[in-house]
């Protein structure tokens, strides 16, 4: 019997397998990741990792950046222990081999980043999350007994009684499903982007964790709070790090101007000095390009409106030192080279704010169930995520959901397999082989994904309306009764992808509709949530999650949960540093 699955092999999860290895050698954990570890999406985060270091800045301020910029929804209690923790697990990473950048005398280098009014970012040039997982996998190494399940797909949790059991996975390899019994499951998928057109995220994430457990009872939180990015490539939706802006580089609109000085980023008092406008959050930044599209001053292309990236006064050296993956991208991607030539770019989906409901050790309601990473809302991101602080609240709540695990699997350990995980998993079972065996004769998969995505763009971008959002929720759930009958032509075995692509649709389909329902709820704009129809953030009614259940006829049932407020009471956002 497994003590500790973990499903996903990307940051959280691997940085989980390592903390329940650490803690009992004779635990037995498992990594089930529907692609190679080095491949999940964690490898292609660009920028950088937000931790105190040095003089000069401390944990408050950190967590009052964090805090403010999430626009007071946060949960206190949970941002002051990530912050606390945050550096001892980059200087952990640094021992188990990460090469960070440094300064030319041995010091760690730091950056600036959006909403942080301290350069507090650790980088390591501009392939962070490429060094990050490297360092994770190949510690990971070290536990030999660490099992691994690669390229499989988890299609079901077992829970019974209120208490996870296992879960359902198919060898994509070989089709082959197995029932997979664990005393505690942690669930590290990623996030959902690709219910989203554009995005930055790659073409796995797509809410299978989230998914999972809200299919099983597990409430999800802020699901609403989807951030954008400001700077994606047009039609591939490549992420162009927020280190180029940090770096120097400058917004511009189609007359050449740095139009990011006509809004109101939140900053009253800038300093003229340091004041860098193209840092300012990501939210507000993205609300701008829709604001310039309005008044007819972005670029028009067949990709959509864009406007420009300029790094040209930085130079060829400072890009080649500090953004090399930047000009690689734009090379290979865009054809054009940023030392001498401006970058289209526009606003692109990058990250969910909400996630599966946990505590802040990532337990779930769900007995014996855990999420870590974008999966989960712990929630330490409220509104709005500071840029630089996802990769370090992998590494904290990867490892507290670790180590939380190994205590529930310890003291669960003489418990028998439980009688329901043979019988869901021969349910599971016939059901996968139904669907392969040509059931369902009716849409094509893609043409119902577009579909999905574009209703999801157009109800809960960047703005979003009542009367949009309320159409949103019907279509949505006639897609999702579509999908129910969705063609599958592929009835082979040996790498069915088809099969797959329809597990994936169902899962984010679920958390579509988890979204549009949320933002249909909240009647308030704060952070990357903004109605245009309540425009003013209302903190009476809403200074609280919403929490969605998943009804007994499929749909989606909101609550209100109040939030954690430890230090630091309700205010203004305020950006700019000083
Ligand atoms: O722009 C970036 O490098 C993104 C960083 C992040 O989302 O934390």
């Amino acid at each position: 019997m497994i003590d500790v699955l973990i499903v996903g092999g990307g940051g959280a999860g691997l940085r989980a397998a390592i903390a329940v290895a650490e803690t009992d050698p004779s635990l037995r954990v498992a990594v089930v990741s529907k692609v190679y570890p080095m491949r999940s999406h964690t490898v292609s985060a660009e920028g950088g990792a937000a931790a105190v270091i040095g003089a000069g800045d401390t944990l408050d301020e950190h967590c009052y950046d964090t805090i403010s910029g999430g626009d007071w929804l946060c949960d206190q209690d949970a941002v002051e222990a990530f912050v606390s923790e945050a550096p001892k697990e980059l200087i952990q990473l640094e021992h188990w081999g990460c090469p960070w950048s440094r300064e030319s005398d041995g010091r760690v280098a730091v950056r600036p980043f959006g909403g942080m009014k301290k350069m507090r970012t650790w980088y390591a040039a501009d392939k962070t999350g490429f060094h990050l997982l490297h360092t994770l996998f190949q510690t990971t190494l070290k536990y030999q007994d660490i099992i691994r399940y690669d390229e499989w797909y988890v299609t079901k949790l077992v829970v019974d009684d209120g208490r996870v059991h296992g879960v359902v996975a198919v060898e994509i390899r070989t089709g082959r499903v197995e029932t997979i019994p664990a005393r505690t499951v942690v669930l590290a998928t990623g996030g959902c982007g690709k219910v989203f057109p554009f995005t930055t995220n790659a073409a796995i994430k797509t809410g299978d964790g989230m998914a999972l457990a809200y299919r099983e009872g597990a409430p999800l939180k802020d699901m609403e709070f989807v951030q954008y990015h400001p700077t994606g490539l047009p039609f591939t939706g490549i992420l162009i790090t927020e280190a180029a802006r940090a770096e120097g580089g400058w917004l511009i609109n189609k007359d050449g101007y740095r139009y990011l000085q006509d809004y109101d980023l939140g900053s009253p008092t800038p300093t003229p000095k340091l004041r860098s406008m193209e840092l300012g959050p990501r939210d507000r930044l993205s609300q701008a390009f829709v604001h310039e599209q309005e008044k007819g001053r972005t670029v028009d292309t067949p990709y959509g409106p864009v406007v420009y990236l300029d790094l040209r006064h930085l130079g060829e050296s400072k890009i080649d030192a500090r953004i090399p993956f930047v000009r690689e991208l734009c090379r290979s991607y865009q054809n054009l080279d940023p030392a001498t030539d401006l970058i289209p770019v526009r606003p692109v989906a990058h990250y969910m704010m909400g996630g599966v409901h946990t505590d802040i050790d990532g337990a779930t309601p769900i007995a014996g169930l855990f999420a870590a990473g974008e999966t989960a809302c712990v929630s330490i991101n409220g509104a709005n995520r500071l840029g630089s602080n996802s990769l370090p609240e992998i590494l904290v709540f990867g490892r507290r959901a670790g180590i939380a695990a190994a205590a529930f699997a310890r003291s669960h350990a003489g418990q028998a397999e439980a009688s329901a995980v043979r019988a869901q998993g021969a349910d599971e079972r016939r059901r996968l082989e139904r669907v392969r065996g040509g059931g369902g004769h009716g849409e094509r998969i893609a043409d119902l994904r577009e579909r999905m995505q574009h209703t999801l763009e157009g109800a809960a971008g960047i703005y979003r309306a009542g009367d949009v959002l309320t159409k949103a929720v019907d279509t949505l759930a006639d897609l999702g009764e579509r999908a129910q009958e969705a063609r599958v032509d592929d009835s082979s075995t040996a790498f069915n992808t088809e099969l797959i692509s329809l597990q994936e649709l169902h899962a984010m389909l679920e958390i579509a509709r988890t979204v549009v329902a949320c933002a249909l709820n909240r009647q308030e704009s704060r952070g990357a949530h903004q109605r245009t129809d309540f425009t003013a953030r209302d903190d009476e009614t809403y200074l609280a999650h919403s929490l969605v259940h998943r009804a007994p006829d499929g749909s989606p049932s909101v609550g209100l949960l109040p939030v954690t407020i430890t230090r630091w009471p309700p205010g203004e956002r305020v950006y700019g540093r000083d």
